[in-house]
């Protein structure tokens, strides 16, 4: 398979490029508007067809390069149905299986950032969006965000993934590229050090956490697929 991971730096968003090479057919997963110019050198240079957008979850802070990569390449949107989008193509929900190529991307609903979060596990490697970051966690607080959503979908579709599978989160703030299931299991600051809930629930409830600065333009920008 081919792989490649791209960082957004006003956001700190990663974006990830999955192609087959058998028969050419790729994803980009969590595309940022701004970017369109980088992937498409990227799918040129591997010989690449766009087939598919995947959308973890509808973001606060960066808008999605959906509706500019369908209209560029004619690929089609993915989203999880509690998205509350409609200009998607195709709405996915928990274990919805997309194939690509020869590999299966198998879609885990893991709501509690927002209600619509999905992470997508492929070959030994998962895309957390904004559910489980490296060394942290999506917060809690707007977007139908719920701290006893997150932990139980966290302990159950991610934490249940065999511990050597990589992760790859929707942003990271400190330059790190990934970690494993078995890491963020292990010492996670937030889940980490078998956190209970009701010790989770009380700490994300008391982040105190600044508004999001792009949310405004973001979120209904989003809610068109970038329009
Ligand atoms: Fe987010």
């Amino acid at each position: 398979m081919m792989f490649k991971q791209f960082f957004e730096p006003e956001s700190s968003t990663y974006t990830y490029l999955l192609g087959c090479e058998h028969t050419n057919e790729a994803v980009l997963i969590d595309p940022v508007a701004s970017e369109v110019e980088h992937y498409t050198q990227a799918l040129d240079e591997h010989g690449l067809t766009l087939v598919y957008t995947l959308d973890t979850h509808v973001h606060a802070d960066h808008v999605t390069a959906a509706n500019a990569l369908r209209n560029k390449f004619g690929s089609k949107s993915i989203l999880h149905r509690n998205s509350g989008v409609d200009c998607g193509d195709i709405f996915i929900t928990d274990r919805s299986a997309i194939r690509i190529g020869n590999f299966l991307i198998e879609a885990r609903y893991t709501p509690g950032h927002t209600n619509a979060c999905t992470s997508y596990v492929i070959d030994g490697m998962v895309f957390t969006g904004d559910a489980l970051l490296i060394d942290g966690c999506g917060r809690t607080d707007f977007q139908e965000g719920n701290p006893a959503t997150l932990y139980e979908s966290i302990h159950q579709q991610l934490f249940s993934l065999p511990d050597d599978t990589i992760v790859y989160p929707g942003h990271d703030y400190k330059g790190r590229l990934s970690s494993t299931i078995g890491q963020e299991k292990q010492s996670n600051a937030r889940l980490g050090h078998h956190r209970s809930k009701a010790e989770f629930i009380e700490m994300m409830n008391n982040l105190n956490l600044p508004y999001p600065k792009k949310i405004d333009i973001a979120l209904p920008a989003n809610k068109a697929c970038g329009q």
